[in-house]
């Protein structure tokens, strides 16, 4: 019974020593090169190309995306285009060529940005679509809100207030796929009370580049058109929402007429406030940023990613993920935008509105 129990011991022993026996030495590394000096991996590079800076969101875009990419242990190189075909492109050529591992766009032009997802391809460098569609492209993966959604948020809103009357609806650029993806999203809603007739849309008209200037323009000619029969407005943002305000301020309509817009940006969420605005729709733009940040670097580090939903480009189906928008009022204000610390209630508040 002892002599067992020594030899049970005496091979716990040697099982004990051979467990602590290290055999996972890199094959790269020599045995006699002592001590291991690991090499440290290079940090995963990412390229950030955006259309703009103009709408206040692309600020928090820009912020929010290079700390989650630096949380992750990456790096990221951000360039943006002043809505400039050419540049955003030849900016996406000069990342490409710098050796990052992994470019993300936000495309001015839906479909002119297919040229940089084929050069990207071509060294290597695999592409995420960033908040914007690239048409027609062999893209990756695409991460956004859901825009179709956005649009029907806003028409919902405004047709529980004006369930009849004349519509004026104040596009998004043409170029950028979202702009139609949200017009799809109004009309949906619009529709059955078209059929009815109980709506009229008296002005449909696409605004370029999205601009307060060209918005406000439209509006004018919404205005002159109809000679001022208008009891709703749907706007495709803020921003556009801002310029058709201005139109209507000046001709003696402001804050008689709903008005949607999209961003909850600052100026947006204070004419709200202050009651020029109806609504607007809030995109928590931190949870687009973490998405895309772990998944580009994911991607770039060679993982494979899957995603639940599939947009057709054009071109294939593209993996993608599409976050939920929030409709806001005034009524909802701060328990969506101002408890996320989107706006904070001095900013909302401390200017006084309008
Ligand atoms: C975005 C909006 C933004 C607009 C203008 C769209 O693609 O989805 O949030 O207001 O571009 O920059």
């Amino acid at each position: 019974m002892k002599r067992k129990l020594i030899i049970v011991w005496l091979l716990g022993v040697i099982l004990v020593l051979l467990a602590c026996t290290d055999t996972s030495t890199p094959e790269t590394v020599k045995p006699e090169e002592s001590p291991v000096v690991v090499k440290e991996e290079e940090p995963v590079r990412i390229g950030f190309s955006m259309d703009t800076l103009q709408e206040e969101r692309w600020l928090k875009d820009r912020e929010l995306f290079k700390k989650a990419v630096e949380d992750l242990g990456a790096e990221v190189e951000i360039v943006a285009a002043n809505g400039d075909d050419a540049l955003q492109i030849s900016q996406a050529e000069t990342l490409i060529q710098s050796g990052i591992d992994l470019l993300v766009i936000v495309p001015h032009n839906a479909a002119a940005t297919a040229a940089i997802v084929h050069k990207a391809h071509l060294a290597g460098i695999q592409v995420v679509a960033y908040d914007r569609l690239v048409k027609n492209a062999e893209l990756d993966m695409y991460i956004s809100f859901d825009n179709e959604q956005v649009g029907k948020l806003q028409a919902e809103a405004i047709t529980a207030l004006v369930p009849k009357g004349n519509y004026v609806f104040i596009g998004g650029a043409i170029t950028d796929n979202n702009a139609h993806l949200l017009k799809e999203g109004v009309f949906k809603v619009l529709q059955p009370y078209i059929e009815r007739g109980d709506i009229h849309v008296v002005y449909d008209q696409w605004t370029k580049d999205w601009t307060p200037a060209n918005a406000q323009a439209n509006m004018d000619e919404a205005i002159r058109t109809t000679n001022g029969q208008i009891d709703a407005v749907i706007a495709a943002n803020d921003a556009t929402a801002g310029g058709a305000i201005q139109a209507l301020k000046n001709h003696g309509l402001a804050s008689q007429i709903p008005v949607a817009g999209q961003d909850a940006d600052l100026a947006g969420v204070q004419r709200i406030v202050a009651g020029s605005q109806t609504m607007t729709v809030y995109k928590p733009i931190h949870m687009l940023t973490q998405k895309v940040a772990e998944i580009a670097v994911a991607l770039a580090k060679g993982e494979i990613v899957t995603a639940n939903e599939h947009v057709n480009n054009g071109k294939k189906e593209v993996p993608s993920v599409l976050l939920p928008p929030i409709a806001v009022n005034i009524d909802n204000l701060e328990s969506t935008v101002m408890k996320d610390g989107f706006h904070t209630a001095e900013e909302v508040y401390g200017k006084g509105g309008e």
